[in-house]
């Protein structure tokens, strides 16, 4: 299984790759975790990025495509993946086209997860996220069922720097200018998926099932 999942920022890819990976047990590839990592750490990789995601722009293609080169070479990737946030532009798509032709591989879907941009500022500034193990929360759509602890671990939750209003204003703008061309590239290729993310996020889980389900049969 040989997944993308695209959507603007605040669409519920994050959201919908963690039911995904438990569901399918193929690995999750963020390339913002990724990269948000890095910056935790300090290392170079995490210098670089920091600049453009405290901006809210693109991290250059280069940078992102090298570490997803990498990522995909590791051995968990061997029986599929979930690319969340990657592609972001037509070189990027244009590379892991490269990059999975090499390996004689090739995407199965690219799922795209519909959202108006309307809605997203509201989703991202409310958004909240476990220190600890990650999970994702939003004070009103949802909520833990005690403020500022993880249902799941009891990990204190956190707002990302990059959800203040202003970032998320630059990140949409951002995003939704590359969102077309990669959307028709992938559209020409045969591969894409439309699925309404203005649902319930377990419709919209269930229907990503009932699309992958025929993979997996
Ligand atoms: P990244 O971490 O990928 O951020 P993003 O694309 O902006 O997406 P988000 O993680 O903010 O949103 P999401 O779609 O995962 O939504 P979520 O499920 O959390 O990237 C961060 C930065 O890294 C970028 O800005 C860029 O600088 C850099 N970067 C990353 N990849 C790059 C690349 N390929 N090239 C260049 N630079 C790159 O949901 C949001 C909220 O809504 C949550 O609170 C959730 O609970 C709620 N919610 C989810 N679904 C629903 C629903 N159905 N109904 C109601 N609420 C919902």
């Amino acid at each position: 299984m040989n997944l993308v999942l695209m959507g603007l920022p605040g669409a519920g890819k994050g959201t919908q790759a963690e039911k995904i990976v438990e569901t399918y047990g193929i690995p999750h590839i963020s390339t913002g975790d990724m990269f948000r990592a890095a910056m935790k750490e300090g290392t170079p990789l995490g210098l670089q990025a920091k600049e453009y995601i405290d901006r809210g722009d693109l991290v250059p293609d280069e940078v992102t495509i090298g570490i997803v080169r990498e990522r995909l070479s590791k051995d968990d990737c061997q029986n599929g993946f979930l690319l969340d946030g990657f592609p972001r532009t037509v070189a990027q798509a244009e590379a892991l086209e490269a990059m999975l032709a090499e390996i004689g591989r090739k995407l199965d879907y690219v799922i795209h997860i519909d959202v108006r941009q309307d809605v997203l500022m509201e989703r991202l500034t409310g958004r909240r996220i476990c220190r600890n193990c990650g999970a994702t929360y939003h004070l009103v759509f949802h909520p833990p069922a005690q403020p500022g602890v993880c249902d799941k671990c009891g990990g204190e939750l956190y707002q990302r720097p990059d959800d203040n209003e202003a970032t998320v204003a630059n990140r949409l703008e951002v995003n939704t200018k590359q969102m077309k061309p990669l959307l028709d590239f992938y559209e020409q290729k045969g591969y894409l998926r439309h699925i309404n993310g203005e649902q319930e996020m377990e419709k919209v889980f269930s229907d990503i099932r009932e699309l992958l389900g025929g993979l997996t049969r």
